[in-house]
């Protein structure tokens, strides 16, 4: 500090120049906002509470990128798992990789049990999760909670056959299941999904249990103590219109998410091809506000650089994985500008502005909107730019069409003691004493 005055006059600089240069360059920090609103109560839910899924569930599933195609079998998931090594995904949270349907064959055996396809996994299931925990990664399976699973080719489901199923998938070392709803006879869902439960809880292996009833019977509202995450929509699509109507109906559910109990939006689309890598980066922003398990739906070994920046940028994954699992709520929806604010353990907030309009779109709130505590100044760091700012209290960029700017802002009290929210050349020294003119160049950064 070079000057008694210095903290005050920094202040000024950055105030006077944050309403005025800033704004349409990303943030601005104008007047303080209104006091923080008290922390939204937690909604008490009863959850398996065995530990698993503390945060959601992270990984691959082939389903969006292959389907039933032949494509999909065991050299593939050995691929992605070697992939989730090499390109830095384990390191970054990445564990599970889960086979979907298509992976039995359409008879069980003379006892009954499954068999996995003998062209797609000549060596069996056990060879798969044996490979892939050999990684210190996780296997998931699939199957549906009825007399078949969804593919039109009709293989085996579980419906009657739970805990022989149940112990098959903990004898061959799976660590996950996803238990689809298809050819559910008409039966009670909330006993179909109990049943699995138990047969999983009864092999005494851990293993996530991922309900994918679709929405249709609000799991929501009764599946805490079944599962550990449940759809809460039909199947996504790789397009703009259904991971919007997706989004839209996901993120009324906050309040029922939480450490071991998840709303799952359904898997990633990032990287498939039928959206751009700024709609990508706001499906992945906005899927990580909403605490979703962050499932790559995307063959891996054929993605671009710019898949692996979204996918492996641990910064928005930080986000999604915090330990507190808030699932983030809309603090303003106008125009389609859209703010979502997630409460974090560490008591900062990420938010989304996010343009769901087809032009750019200066998006602005404020700190005490999203819930910080007053204080003179926040630290914002958008966490697509890599760059940390300051700010008074505005939270603003002008975000192109179908973008999302991600932030995560904390009250920072040592703010007047870093330089302007801009980047400023001043004539002379660094500091200005004030009441003296001085001439000030700034230079404004297009965050879009
Ligand atoms: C349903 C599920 C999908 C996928 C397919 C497989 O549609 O919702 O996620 O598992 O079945 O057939």
């Amino acid at each position: 500090m070079r000057h008694p005055h210095s903290r005050t006059t920094r202040w000024r600089v950055a105030g006077a120049l944050g309403a005025g240069l800033l704004c349409a360059a990303g943030l601005a920090t104008p007047a303080l906002a209104a006091p923080a609103p008290a922390p939204a109560a937690r909604t008490a839910s009863a959850s398996l509470d065995d530990g698993l899924a503390l945060t959601p569930p992270m990984g691959f599933n082939n389903w969006n990128s292959t389907y039933c195609r032949a494509e999909f079998n065991e050299g593939m998931v050995k691929g992605i798992a070697d992939l989730f090594v090499e390109k830095g995904l384990k390191k970054a949270g990445y564990q599970y990789v889960n086979l979907d349907d298509c992976w039995a064959q359409p008879q069980r055996d003379a006892n009954g049990r499954l068999v996995p396809d003998p062209v797609r996994f000549p060596n069996g299931i056990k060879a798969v999760a044996d490979y892939v925990h050999a990684k210190g990664l996780k296997l998931g399976i699939y199957t549906s909670a009825g007399t078949r699973t969804c593919d039109s080719v009709g293989l085996p489901g579980a419906l009657g056959h739970e805990y022989e199923d149940a112990r098959q998938f903990a004898d061959w070392g799976v660590d996950y299941l996803k238990y689809d709803n298809c050819n559910n006879q008409g039966l009670d869902a909330r006993q179909r999904y109990r049943t699995m439960r138990d047969a999983l809880k009864a092999t005494g292996r851990p293993i996530v249990y991922s309900i994918c009833e679709w929405g249709e019977n609000k799991p929501w509202e009764w599946a805490a103590d079944i599962g550990h995450l449940w759809r809460t929509t039909g199947d996504i699509k790789d397009n703009w219109p259904s991971m919007l109507s997706i989004l839209k109906q996901n993120l009324p559910l906050a309040r029922y998410a939480g450490p071991g109990h998840w709303n799952d939006p359904d898997m990633l689309e990032v990287g498939n091809g039928g959206m751009t890598d700024t709609e990508y980066r706001s499906h992945f922003s906005l899927w990580s506000v909403m605490a979703a398990p962050l499932l790559i739906g995307t063959d891996l070994r054929k993605a671009s650089q710019a898949t692996y920046d979204i996918l492996g940028n641990t910064e928005v994954v930080a986000v999604d994985q915090d330990p507190l699992g808030k699932q983030g709520t809309v603090v303003s929806a106008a125009g389609g500008r859209w703010v979502v604010a997630r409460q974090m353990a560490d008591g900062s907030r990420a938010v989304a502005l996010f343009n769901e309009s087809g032009t750019a779109q200066r998006i602005a709130t404020s700190a005490g909107a999203v819930g910080l505590p007053r204080a003179d100044g926040y630290a914002v760091r958008d966490l697509w730019q890599h760059r940390t700012y300051n700010s008074a209290g505005t939270l603003a960029a002008t975000v192109p069409a179908h973008g999302t700017v991600l932030l995560r802002v904390k009250a920072d009290r040592h703010w007047a003691a870093y330089p302007p929210a801009v980047e400023t050349g001043l004539d002379g020294g660094l500091l200005l004493t004030a009441g003296t003119p001085a001439t000030v160049t700034s230079t404004v950064t297009d965050l879009g």
